[in-house]
């Protein structure tokens, strides 16, 4: 009898314990996957403003590099949210699909405006760039607000629930 009352726990010790790391790192993940989104929206918005100092002051070379950096760094933000954040929140909560899916797809939309606004600073068309860029980094701010509340709601619910 006391061995049955120990072996009892000690089975479902066991399955939990082969359990509890995996959550916990999942959980580590996407802590850690939340702060780099937030610090690649920071430091894309900080590009943002390089590039409006840069035309501010006649510097059209330094504009076009700032606009190269935010290029990458528009990739790389698109890459690690894509391909490897949204997949895993997906995975863990499905009924944040289409939310997911339509963030997503006003990326490949940010893409397609982007290497317009390039194309535009390359030929010197400064006003049009200009015009075309504010629209564009207010249509961002607003996805990465949505795309905040989303994440945080949605992390939100796997970090109370496991
Ligand atoms: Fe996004
Ligand atoms: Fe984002």
């Amino acid at each position: 009898m006391r061995a049955a009352v120990r072996r009892h726990p000690g089975r479902r010790g066991a399955r939990m314990e082969r359990m509890d790391p995996m959550k916990t790192g999942l959980r580590h993940r996407v802590k850690r996957a939340v702060r780099q989104m937030s610090d690649q929206h920071r430091n894309i918005r900080a590009i943002h403003r390089s590039i409006r100092d840069a035309l501010q002051r006649g510097g059209v070379n330094d504009a076009r590099a700032a606009f190269d950096r935010l290029q990458n760094a528009m990739d790389a933000h698109f890459a690690l949210e894509d391909e490897v954040f949204f997949p895993a929140l997906h995975g863990l909560r499905p009924e944040f699909a289409d939310s997911l899916e339509a963030l997503s797809h006003e990326h490949a939309d940010f893409a397609v405006v982007l290497r317009g606004l390039g194309a535009d600073l390359e030929a010197s068309g400064v006003e049009s760039f200009q015009i075309g860029f504010e629209a564009y980094a207010r249509s961002l701010a607003a996805h990465e607000v949505r795309e905040e509340e989303i994440v945080a709601t949605l992390v939100e619910s796997i970090v109370s629930n496991g």
